[in-house]
């Protein structure tokens, strides 16, 4: 006979920052009359997880940002129509700071987490959670948490079992939370039947079974939602393949294949408005150089005049022909400061600004218009008008590319230095003939947010026409 066994654990204690959640099992299977075996499976509630780890944030610490109190505005009036609770600048912000992507904008929030969880208000919860003013996080990576409970319990009874931290999630197209896994040790997340035979001997094509979250469902039915405080559950007697490095990222549809998701205008409108000129340091943490061409890959897709594509880059990383170009800049600007009559500590100043911004950046790109592209006129007015088509052309790829960063959280910053050093750096980097050298982007990955410089208002770059 298959039977499976679903416990609830009882006389969990309130847990706190540290506590080892191994032990806790073991003391709990004690006065539960109950012994580890192998195969055992624990589905854990997440918030005894966000305990131990301190994942808990006091909203009053929290400064919301310019962005969180846009949002605040727009989920206040659905949240008011809908008559259910609202929620402060604080807690949106904290909801933005946990997630990766904005998906939706309504009465809630739906984002995609750090992790690629998919749900609302990037799992924050307040439910369960001791204090007025305090949220629980989800745990910055459960499925480490898993393996260490797991591991911890390995060595203190030599038993192998199986661990799940779970959550309940609402879902799309359905009334009603379910349980969910969110972290996975011992046990695979998913059973890939394609290929096996159905009862009919007819081969199987795309059966793919979430078993973790079938179990973290089952889980649910005991845990329950609200006050039963039971935060842990015993599986017994499922049959499954005890499994080392499991990971809940196979679980996870890749945006590729995800046939629901779409771009979302809230997440344009944001990127948008986020994108900054960075001209401070940057983070040391090495950036892979692909991603820059991907970057650089999407800059492809601007417009240009008469489909152009004037744009040519050239991307410098760190090393000595990159110093060697700077050097040869800076010997230009000194130059030119001079002949200004500027006193040594202003040059002196200018200099060491360029050497830091431009030296120090992780990537410099440099973007050139490649005259070859232009079309050729017979008078002066109109190959003079194609010229300014070109530098459009140009500035509109380079746009791309500033917005091709911010989607991937790079910070960078619009140079016009080689406007001034055209010939210098044809000569440094043995461009061709045809390339006319117009700026420089920095890039890396930032170090410290930026505000937004003011902007003039709607009214005053729209010119009203008289009727
Ligand atoms: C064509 C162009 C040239 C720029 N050149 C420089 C520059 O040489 N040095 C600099 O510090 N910032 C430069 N910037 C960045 C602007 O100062 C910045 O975009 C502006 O202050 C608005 O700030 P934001 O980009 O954060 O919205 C340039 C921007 C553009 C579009």
């Amino acid at each position: 006979m298959n039977e499976i066994q679903i416990v609830g654990l009882k006389q969990i204690p309130l847990i706190k920052k540290g506590d080892d959640i191994a032990k806790i099992i073991l003391e709990a299977l004690k006065k539960n009359n109950l012994k580890l075996m192998n195969g055992d499976i624990f589905v854990i509630a997440q918030t005894i997880i966000t305990k131990s780890n301190g994942r808990i944030r006091n909203l009053k610490e929290i400064i919301p940002s310019l962005r969180a109190i846009e949002l605040h505005e727009k989920i206040s009036s659905k949240a008011k129509n809908l008559g259910v609770p609202e929620k402060t600048p604080e807690l949106i912000q904290l909801i933005l700071d946990e997630s990766k992507d904005i998906l939706k904008v309504e009465h809630v929030l739906i984002t995609e987490t750090k992790h690629g969880f998919i749900c609302a208000n990037a799992g924050i919860d307040k439910s369960n959670i001791e204090g007025k003013e305090n949220v629980g996080l989800l745990p910055s990576n459960p499925d480490e948490d898993a393996k260490n409970i797991r591991i911890n319990l390995k060595s203190l009874t030599n038993k192998d079992v199986a661990i799940i931290i779970s959550d309940s999630f609402g879902r799309p197209f359905r009334v009603g939370a379910v349980g969910v896994a969110l972290g996975v040790s011992g046990i695979i997340p998913i059973l890939d039947k394609r290929g096996k035979r159905d009862l009919f001997d007819y081969e199987l094509h795309s059966t793919i079974i979430g078993h973790v979250d079938s179990l973290a469902s089952a889980a649910q039915l005991v845990m329950g939602e609200a006050d039963e405080g039971i935060p842990i559950v015993l599986i017994r007697g499922y049959d499954f393949e005890l499994t080392e490095n499991t990971s809940i990222k196979s679980l996870l549809r890749e945006k590729k294949i995800d046939l629901f998701r779409v771009g979302t205008s809230e997440n344009t409108k944001g990127i948008l408005k986020n994108r900054r000129s960075y001209k401070f340091g940057f983070d040391s943490k090495n950036i892979d150089k692909k991603i820059i061409e991907n970057c650089i890959e999407l800059a492809r897709w601007a417009p240009s005049a008469h489909n152009g594509q004037h744009w040519r880059y050239v991307i410098l990383s760190k090393g000595s022909l990159r110093n060697r170009l700077i050097d040869k800049i800076n010997e230009k600007l000194r130059f030119d400061l001079e002949k200004d009559g500027r006193v040594e500590s202003f040059i002196r100043n200018k200099i060491n600004k360029t050497r830091m911004n431009f030296l120090e950046a992780p990537f410099l790109i440099l973007l050139c218009l490649d005259s070859k592209d232009l079309e050729k006129y017979p008078d002066e007015d109109r190959s003079q008008n194609e010229f300014i088509l070109g530098i459009q052309s140009v500035s509109c790829s380079a746009i791309y590319l500033l917005i091709a960063f911010e989607v991937e959280k790079l910070a960078a910053c619009w140079y016009c230095a080689p406007l001034f050093t055209k010939e210098i750096i044809k000569e440094v980097l043995k461009l061709p003939e045809s390339y006319i050298p117009m700026a420089f982007f920095t890039v890396g990955y930032p170090l410290k947010p930026v505000k937004a410089p003011p902007r003039k208002n709607l009214n005053d770059i729209i010119f009203k026409l008289k009727e």
